[in-house]
């Protein structure tokens, strides 16, 4: 079977990863993988410490993938040679202030409702694991279960050439162009204009600062003054700072004030921030749907008769990779995937 996807970021490229692997012929079309959300995303695998009020229904979805996460980093790992950053230290949630730590416990309380694994700490057991904390943390918790992988290694590894895709670099503007015998449609904010679904760009901004060792081991996801903040510290020194959320539609502007909104909270929870040397300052666009949780199916009516999406992860396209990868190849291969995708299909939108 001639296997077409639409978009060579990183849940096109997974999908396109496990059809190889099933013995499928695949090429992805994309005139310019390097502008997908992949680039700009941190790479939190956070079940817990990214899970949101509201998005209750997409636990099980997330949990499963997160299940998948270190067999699908170790195989393609091992079939390309290349490392992802993959690391397991877990999250830290930190709150600065009194009232910050009251959201931070019911972030808590709402994980463990969830049934999610956290620990509440008091601020000088969050030091002991972090002594570059600021002394001013009132409290938080551990999620041990979360891990982290870098966007920018696993975009290189799944566009390996030791992996058998062909590349065409051009953009798709009209499915009647393709010859595939299955279409699947995986290019993220573009996913509206190909298919008429309600997928709108959310603009995230986020730093990459610099320095000689890393000021962390864990991730943090940290509230000051009421403002939010992630950091993703890498082994080389590196710490990722994010992200806004706005809606602007699919502006990329870096702005004075979205830096601002990233390195105030950064800095009053560990002040050494300040010293380090901002690299690279950037903003994406995270695909999102009227409900915040992915499209994942057939798309019905068609004329080309057979024609998939994957798309719409919004703030999880990372952690649902695998899990994506896994549903959209059995329902091309096999018609039916045993994992509950019901809720995330295309007919809630059409
Ligand atoms: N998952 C992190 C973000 O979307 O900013």
């Amino acid at each position: 079977m001639k296997v077409g996807i639409v978009g060579g970021g990183i849940v096109g490229l997974s999908v396109a990863w496990e059809l190889v692997r099933r013995g499928e012929q695949v090429t992805v079309y994309d005139r310019d993988p390097r502008r997908g959300a992949g680039r700009v995303a941190a790479g939190m695998l956070a079940p817990a410490a990214e899970a949101s009020f509201g998005e209750e229904a997409l636990q099980g979805l997330m949990l499963e993938s997160m299940r998948r996460w270190p067999g699908f980093a170790a195989e393609l790992s091992a079939a390309t040679g290349m490392p992802l950053g993959y690391r397991t230290e877990g999250t830290l949630l930190v709150a600065l202030t009194e009232d910050d730590l009251t959201e931070v416990r019911r972030l808590v309380d709402y994980y463990l409702r969830a049934g999610l694994p956290v620990e509440p700490l008091r601020g000088r057991e969050l030091r002991e694991l972090e002594p570059m904390l600021s002394p001013r943390v009132r409290g938080g918790a551990k999620a041990a279960g979360d891990h982290q992988v870098d966007p920018r290694l696993l975009l290189a590894a799944l566009r390996s050439e030791r992996l058998p895709v062909t590349w065409v670099e051009r953009d798709v503007e009209d499915l009647s162009s393709l010859r595939d015998d299955v279409i699947i449609i995986a290019n993220g904010i573009g996913i509206g204009r190909l298919t008429g679904l309600p997928v709108r760009p959310v603009k995230g901004q986020l730093l990459r600062l610099r320095g000689a060792e890393p000021l962390l081991t864990h991730v943090v996801r940290g509230v000051a003054l009421g403002r939010h903040v992630y950091l993703v510290p890498r082994a080389d020194g590196e710490l990722v700072v994010g992200a806004t959320e706005e809606e602007r539609g699919a502006d990329t502007t870096v702005t004075a004030g979205g830096v601002l909104d990233l390195l105030r909270p950064a800095a009053d929870l560990l002040p050494g921030v300040a010293e380090l040397a901002l690299a690279e300052t950037l903003a994406g666009l995270r695909p999102g749907t009227p409900d915040n949780a992915p499209i994942l199916g057939r798309l019905e009516g068609h004329p080309h008769g057979n024609v998939y999406v994957a798309g719409g992860h919004y703030r999880h396209g990372v952690l649902l990779a695998p899990v994506t990868a896994h549903a959209v190849a059995d329902l091309v291969t096999k018609g039916s995937t045993d994992v509950d995708i019901s809720a995330y299909g295309v007919g809630r939108f059409t």
